[in-house]
């Protein structure tokens, strides 16, 4: 019962607001908690349908802001500031393209990327780890240094080498759970800030 109250007050909530998903939310949570971006930021948002997170993140930039969603499937372009590209985060085009689109380097990097899941906990962690080095590998090439990344990660025998693979690109690296995950989830976010520049 606690678990359905939980989920149908982030339902409702994401309905009542127009966000596409409660997804929504767990980012609000981190960049109220962390403020990692304001007016005029440029931002690449990493598996971003159905726009969730992308709504979020255009209403913080602003109009002078601008905010590049990339994701396998299609998703809705919802506002002027934001442009998407459709394709995979490991396809060095797609970086490309994703550059192009942000006309210039980013402030921010989120991911709220998943694998499709098989329900074999070894290949669908090994889906997760590299998926979050798709991310680091975008990170270096679209983040300008002292920039932040925010990812999504789960529990598994690579946490702690992802761990250091971010602290190897950023000076401050904390690992946080948000109030909006569903109750018992096992996911877990990369908050990395001060990027080095992937020296
Ligand atoms: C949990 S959903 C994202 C929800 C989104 N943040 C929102 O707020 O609406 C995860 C997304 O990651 C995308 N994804 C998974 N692997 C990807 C890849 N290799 N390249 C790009 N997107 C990927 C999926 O297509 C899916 O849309």
């Amino acid at each position: 019962m606690a678990r359905y109250q939980h989920r149908d007050r982030f339902y409702r909530k994401a309905e009542e607001l127009g966000f596409p998903s409660r997804a929504a939310f767990k980012l609000e949570e981190l960049l109220t908690r962390f403020k990692l971006v304001g007016q005029a930021a440029r931002v690449v948002d990493l598996g971003c349908a159905p726009g969730g997170w992308l709504a979020i993140l255009s209403r913080k930039v602003g109009t002078s802001g601008r905010v590049v969603g990339i994701d396998l499937v299609a998703c809705p372009r919802m506002a002027a500031n934001v442009r998407i590209v459709t394709g995979d985060v490991a396809d060095p085009e797609v970086g490309l393209k994703a550059a192009e689109a942000l006309g210039g380097a980013a402030d921010l990097m989120t991911s709220d990327m998943a694998p499709k899941l098989s329900g074999i906990a070894e290949r669908d962690q090994a889906g997760s780890q590299a998926l979050i080095n798709a991310a680091l590998g975008l990170g270096r090439m679209l983040l300008r240094p002292g920039g932040a990344m925010i990812a999504k990660t789960f529990m598994g025998p690579e946490f702690a080498d992802t761990r250091a693979r971010f602290s190897r690109d950023f000076t401050r690296v904390e690992v946080v759970r948000t109030r909006a995950s569903r109750p018992g989830s096992s996911e877990l976010y990369f908050v990395a800030r001060g990027f080095q520049g992937g020296r």
